[in-house]
């Protein structure tokens, strides 16, 4: 215990922190799920919801897990135990399962990305993208793609937190900006891109509830700024400078809404402008594997090289959320004794096999543990980090928060929202909204 803290590794550099952490949030969700979810319910109000509830919620329980995890330099399942008690150890370990749960269907959603840009560069991506769709996303070509994706993972993550995790983010994050901007810029020339914006920020409210338009924009947050399941109190553990907290957590969770928001300027254009909006209603994965490629199909063989940017853009955010995902794991095992290298291959390999079932069987199994695990339990880890933070550990957080964010009245507005609005908020959306939603899934994977 004692020898710990002068052994632990280090951000090289706060630009490097930030950019890991963005990469963390940034992944598959910003492209996959936020402009998909925004025109499907709600639209521009979606996006304003969205927006009111990253400020008032998500920041929040961002700057908390930074703080808990500076101040611990413990993996969460030892630091929760350490400051709250031997009850709270099992919420570190909620985390440790979420990461395991969520990495397992994540990487294979990441495969698929390889896939395609392999096939878009090989000039063999063909018109009917719907069958193609379905013959690569299961079966013994997703398990492949799902094997190479998480080798990679494993590999930067065995390398360690400054020579492995930073330097991927800082090499990666900003090809992902320039690909990204790049292909908004070329988005906005296609002839139908008026409409696409449209439809994405449209203001049909239509007959969708309040609740469920609050639910959407909740569950997106949490996945999204990968709340809840103690990523971000990984990462703050490694950090030893004491920076403003409340302003990285600001930085991270902004950066992570422009990217989503700018992958719906692409997106959108594209799909309206080729004519195939009707495909994309299919499923949340529809817009972006089959759409999209369907509408860069018909400019023939340049087409190939916009889908091959995308789907490299899409590979490394994926890349660099997935290896948040592992480290969470990894770093428990490591906080148990483990070396680093035996660790990461370990729950790697754990990883791939419990990833197999959603590479083989259909879409709802993938799409049912996405409900239960990237939404209802971050919704509740985010739920039980807020009561742990506001109720039982409010003096030591604040106490670390004032290390760099010497604002005392930022602090109190942190307190107040941590403490009154958001585990109240966090409980309500639970009961009302994901509790349902997850059983409605788990009835349709079971077909009853
Ligand atoms: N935020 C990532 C995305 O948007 C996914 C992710 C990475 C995540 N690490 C996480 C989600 C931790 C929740 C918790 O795709």
């Amino acid at each position: 215990m004692t020898t710990g803290a002068t052994e632990r590794e280090q951000w090289g550099s706060r630009a490097g922190f930030i950019l890991a952490a963005v990469g963390s949030a940034v992944g598959l969700g910003n492209m996959w799920r936020f402009s998909y979810v925004s025109a499907q319910g709600g639209g521009i109000y979606f996006v304003a919801l969205y927006l009111i509830f990253v400020a008032m919620v998500g920041i929040p329980v961002m700057t908390s897990e930074f703080a808990i995890g500076r101040l611990a330099q413990q993996s969460p399942a030892q630091a929760l135990k350490r400051l709250g008690g031997d009850r709270w150890s099992p919420l570190g370990w909620l985390f440790v399962f979420c990461g395991f749960g969520i990495l397992s269907y994540y990487s294979v959603i990441a495969g698929w990305t390889i896939r395609y840009s392999v096939d878009a560069f090989r000039h063999a991506i063909p018109t009917d993208t719907a069958a193609y769709f379905g013959a690569v996303s299961t079966g013994s070509g997703a398990v492949v793609g799902h094997l190479l994706f998480m080798a990679i993972t494993i590999f930067i993550v065995l390398k360690g937190i400054h020579k492995g995790l930073e330097r991927a983010a800082i090499i990666m994050m900003p090809m992902l900006f320039l690909l990204i901007i790049a292909l908004a810029i070329w988005s906005s020339t296609l002839t139908n891109a008026g409409a696409g914006y449209g439809a994405y920020l449209n203001t049909d409210l239509g007959n969708i509830s309040f609740m469920s338009v609050v639910n959407n924009a909740v569950g997106q947050a949490f996945f999204s700024l990968s709340l809840g399941m103690g990523a971000l109190m990984t990462y703050a553990s490694y950090l030893r400078s004491k920076e403003n907290l409340g302003k990285e957590a600001t930085i991270v969770a902004m950066t992570d809404f422009g990217v989503a928001f700018t992958a719906g300027l692409i997106v959108f254009p594209i799909i309206y402008s080729f004519g195939i909006a009707d495909q994309v209603g299919m499923s949340m994965v529809g817009a972006l594997f089959i759409a999209l490629p369907a509408g860069l199909q018909l400019l023939g063989s340049s087409g190939d090289w916009i889908v091959l940017a995308f789907f490299i853009m899409l590979f490394f955010a994926a890349l660099t959320s997935a290896i948040s995902l592992l480290e969470v794991v990894v770093t428990a095992f490591i906080d148990h004794g483990m070396a680093r290298r035996t660790a990461a291959l370990g729950a790697g390999m754990l990883i791939v096999l419990a990833g197999i079932p959603s590479a083989v069987f259909n879409l709802n199994l993938l799409t049912a543990i996405d409900q239960i695990v990237g939404n209802f339990l971050l919704i509740l880890g985010g739920l039980l980090t807020a009561i742990l933070v506001g109720w039982k550990l409010l003096p030591q957080a604040d106490a670390e928060l004032a290390q760099g964010m010497s604002s005392k009245t930022a602090r109190k507005g942190w307190a107040l929202l941590i403490k009154y609005l958001i585990p109240p908020v966090l409980f309500v959306v639970l009961i009302l909204g994901v509790i349902p939603a997850t059983w409605t899934s788990i009835k349709t994977l079971f077909g009853i």
